[in-house]
This record gives structure tokens, sequence and C-alpha cells, in this order.
């Protein structure tokens, strides 16, 4: 089976990771990046070993690309998605995918018209140990699920980043708290159907928010984000039978002992195992999900992932408005 040929839409940090997990997949390669700066582009092409250096124009005609990677500030995921799938190139696009549900509505039906794959990038998705602890759910091991607690946060100083512009789809909640919210509507499978939150705001931006969000299965789940505080991504899921207490990072090959705790029953004194996980990479995890995806031999979590993107969409959407009005 031949290699599906990525380009890299943008020459961003984020960039680099995704090379080093698209060098671990024998299913896709990275054979061209594309800079607003023809230097930038070369540059980062040197040093990273990828074949073509390009504009973004050139990239989506390049008939030797399969698909683009696109790391491109919040506020123009949709619209280079929806240049790229017009374009015939398959995408992967990071996170938030969208900065409402009608955009993100618009953006999978420009690929359905196109006919190629769109699919929002969230490594740990795919990672064992999400796909484990979903499993223990499903399988009812912690009984009902009262609450889900999830943060994410770090401390952003530089004053030039996008994420602190609110034209660029900044602020912590597009940045972070997506993580949050995207494993809450993974183990709840639905959308809330109450959200309240509150937010400290900073140059019109989210700097720090907390969310609840209600779901119709009776489970509370609260979120909270930020852009100062110490390094965090962390989740409590609390079931009638049994708690579990995990990280969620997108990548645990970087773990010392990947793994997380399971204390079963009620009782407070039982011991909390350590259910140990295998180290992966996630960019590999999830370019191995987007190719399978495109040969068409994993129709059913595309079709999974479309609705959660939707949701998902529609949850930041919610939360951010509510948290407007909270401030108002
Ligand atoms: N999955 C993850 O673990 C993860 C981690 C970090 C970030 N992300 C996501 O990846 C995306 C990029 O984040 P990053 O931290 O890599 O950002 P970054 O380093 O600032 O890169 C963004 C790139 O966008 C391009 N760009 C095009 N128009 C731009 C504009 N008007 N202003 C600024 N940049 C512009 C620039 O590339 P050129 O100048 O070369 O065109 C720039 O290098 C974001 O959506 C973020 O949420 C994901």
């Amino acid at each position: 089976m031949s290699k599906l040929r990525i380009g890299l839409l943008g020459a961003a940090r984020i960039a680099t990771p995704f090379i080093a997990g698209a060098k671990l997949s024998s299913r896709a390669e990275v054979v061209a990046v594309a800079s607003r700066d023809p230097a930038r582009a070369k540059a980062f092409a040197d040093t990273h070993g990828v074949p073509h250096a390009l504009t973004y124009e050139q990239l989506l005609a390049a008939k030797e690309i399969d698909a683009v990677y696109i790391a491109l500030p919040n506020s123009l995921h949709a619209h280079w998605s929806m240049a790229a799938a017009r374009a015939g190139k398959h995408v992967l696009c990071e996170k938030p995918l969208a900065l409402s549900e009608a955009e993100a509505i618009e953006m999978f039906s420009a690929a359905d018209a196109a006919g190629v794959v769109l699919l929002e990038g969230y490594p740990f998705l795919f990672q064992p140990q999400t796909l484990e602890i979903e499993r223990l759910i499903q399988a009812g091991e912690i009984g009902r699920v009262q609450t889900i607690f999830a943060t994410c946060g770090f401390t952003l100083s530089n004053p030039d980043d996008f994420r602190l512009d609110p034209t660029m789809g900044g602020g912590a909640l597009l940045d972070v708290g997506c993580y949050p919210v995207s494993l809450i509507r993974q183990l709840a499978g639905a959308r809330p159907t109450r959200v309240t939150a509150t937010a400290q705001w900073h140059g019109g931006v989210d700097r720090t928010l907390a969310a609840t969000l209600e779901f119709a299965s009776g489970t509370i789940a609260q979120l909270s984000c930020s852009f100062a505080s110490g390094l965090v991504r962390t989740a409590v899921i609390a079931g009638s039978e049994g708690i579990i207490e995990t990280d969620y990072g997108n990548h645990t090959i970087r773990s010392a002992a990947p793994s997380f705790g399971l204390r079963r029953g009620s009782d407070w004194r039982r011991p909390t195992e350590r259910i140990a996980v295998p180290r992966e990479d996630g960019f590999r995890l999830e370019i191995d999900a987007f190719a399978a995806m495109i040969d068409g031999s994993d129709r059913d979590q595309q079709a999974a992932r479309r609705a959660a993107s939707i949701d998902i969409a529609w949850i930041l959407e919610t939360i951010l408005a509510r948290a407007r009005v909270a401030s108002s």
C-alpha cells in the first residue's frame, strides 16, 4: 500500500512533533511544508528533511499531495480546511476544528462535497489509555458515571502569541479548554442539555474559565482551563461503583510509566490500582487513524469523530456565550 502524502500548511511549532510522529507511521509521510514566507518554508524543510517548500496555494495545487495537516491559528482553520477540501485534499485539522457549530457543519459539508475526509486532531483520543478508560466505563466497571472533572492549563508568557488575540480565535477555552471538553464529550457520548460557565477575561480573551455541563444521562461534568496556571492536564471520573483518576496527554511516550488509577467499589479504603498503558506517540496514532479513514477501513470511527467534532464546536461556542453573559 502506498503511503499517504501529507503537506503541512504553516511552518508552525506544533508541526515539528507532528513530523516526528509521522516518521513513526508506516502509513503516511510528510512530503511538503507551506509557509507565508518562502524563506521560512525553506528553512523548515531543510531542518526537518521535508522534500518540498511551497506557498499555501502551491501546496493545495500540488497533485503529489494527498492530504494536508492544518496547523494555523484557530480563526484560519475553517478557511484553509475548506480550501484544501475543494482542492481535493483530505484534511487533518488541528484543534479546535471550528469557532462555532455552524462553521464545523460548513467544513464537513465542504469535505463531503469534495469526497474527502476531514478529521479534527486530538491525539489523546487515539491513545490506548483513553480507549481503555472508555471500555471500562462502557463495561460498567465503575457503575453509573455521576461526575467528571477535567482540567487543562499552562502559563502563557508570550504576549505576541495568537492565543491572546480575540480576532484569531484566542482564549484559554479554545486553546486548552477544548481538551477537557473533548474528553467529557467522548465519555458522555452526547452533547449536554444545560451549560453554565464563568471566566476571567484579559485583553478580550478568557484567561481562566470554568464550566458545568449537565447531561440527560444524569452525569454532571465540570471543566476548567487557564493560561495562568502551572502545567496541568488531569481528570477524575467518579462512578457509583468506582473512580478513575487520569491524565489525558496526547503523547504517553513522554511519560516515565504511563498509567491511570482505578479504584473499584465505593469504599475509599479500597486500594487504587495502577493500570499500565503502552507508550505511544499520539501523532503517530492520529495519522494512522486518519489514513484508515481515507482508505475506507474505519468508517465507524470517521462518523463518530465527525459527530463529536460538531458537538465539541457547539459546546465551546455555548460555554463562551454563557461565560460572557455571566461576566456582563
Ligand atoms: N495537538 C497539539 O498538541 C497542539 C499543540 C499546540 C498547538 N496546537 C494547535 O496547532 C495550531 C497551531 O499552534 P502552534 O502553537 O503551532 O502555532 P504557531 O507556532 O504560532 O504556528 C501557527 C502558524 O500559522 C501560520 N500563520 C498563518 N497565518 C498566520 C497569522 N495571521 N498569524 C500567525 N500565524 C499565521 C504561521 O505559519 P507560516 O508563517 O509559516 O505561514 C505560523 O507558524 C493551533 O490551532 C493550536 O491549537 C495543537
